[in-house]
């Protein structure tokens, strides 16, 4: 049984405790802020942090919905997000090289999951490798080449710093009908790849679409259970950035969904509100 939520008092959630057949009790801190994302390369004890990110879990605009795989994600022309101090970012990956001085012999990527609470960064959970989307987010950016760091770790020789190229990204994912809980798996579904191209030059920047769970088949191409592409537009700013991603995705055709809020003026600003709101 899990219990949440504002209104639980400490003293209601005493007597719940108290009033249940349970011997066993987890108890977690509520972390109330913005959730963000620095993936790191590892090896032999170093640790290179990549730009924070930020993904967007819930199904539909305005953060409303069911959890998914992930429905899109921003970064910012640098480290930081627009939410966030680069006092912030540094605390967020000095919990990442005290992870990883606890683990030495840790080698990959590591990924942690931050809220940025009134109190700083908090973590939410580590895992052992890229996230989807962020992954598209960050390795775009990046113009040290990605081979260079496997094979520096492979070598056991110290990992080359990485150099970004200092633009912002916004990733959006195209995806079934009826996704997460009831998705249209199946449908015929057309994606018009001269789109993401047009899109890109109107802004003079670049667009990426990378397919995922689609089911190429009898000549055409088909939905499954799960998120079908990812659009990610880069440019100068979010703003131009989001622009890219939202006129790439006319390639989506018909019979799927995207959330078109993911890294527009209004929600990032919604952001920047909120954690001006929560330091206050
Ligand atoms: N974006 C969440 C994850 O990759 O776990």
């Amino acid at each position: 049984m899990r219990v949440t939520g504002d209104q639980v008092s400490h003293e209601a959630a005493a007597a719940y405790v108290r009033e249940s057949d349970h011997d066993e009790w987890v108890i977690e801190e509520r972390l109330v802020g913005e959730e963000f994302t620095v993936q790191a390369f590892v090896a032999d004890g170093e640790v290179r942090p990549t730009p924070a990110v930020q993904d967007h879990k819930r199904a539909y605009e305005g953060d409303e919905g069911p959890n998914t795989g992930g429905m899109g994600s921003y970064s910012d022309a640098g480290p930081t997000l627009p939410f966030m101090t680069q006092a912030e970012y540094h605390d967020a990956v000095d919990v990442l090289e005290a992870v990883v001085d606890a683990l030495p012999e840790y080698t990959g990527v590591l990924y942690g999951q931050f809220m940025l609470t009134a109190e700083g960064p908090k973590v939410v959970e580590f895992n052992a490798r890229f996230g989807d989307p962020e992954a598209m987010n960050v390795l775009p950016v990046m113009e040290t080449p990605l081979l260079d760091f496997v094979v520096a770790a492979r070598a056991g020789e110290p990992l080359p710093e990485p150099r970004f190229d200092n633009r912002a990204t916004v990733c959006k994912y195209a995806v079934p009908a009826g996704y997460p809980t009831d998705p249209d798996s199946g449908a015929e579904i057309a994606v018009d790849e001269s789109t993401v191209d047009a899109a890109a030059a109107a802004h003079d920047g670049d667009a990426l679409l990378f397919y995922a769970s689609v089911d190429a088949r009898d000549g055409g191409l088909f939905t499954t259970t799960s998120r079908s592409f990812a659009v990610v537009g880069v440019a100068d700013d979010i703003r131009t950035a989001e622009a890219i991603a939202s006129e790439a995705l006319a390639a989506a055709g018909d019979g799927l969904r995207v959330r078109e809020d993911i890294g527009t003026e209004e929600l990032v600003n919604s952001r920047v509100d909120h954690m001006a709101s929560l330091r206050d």
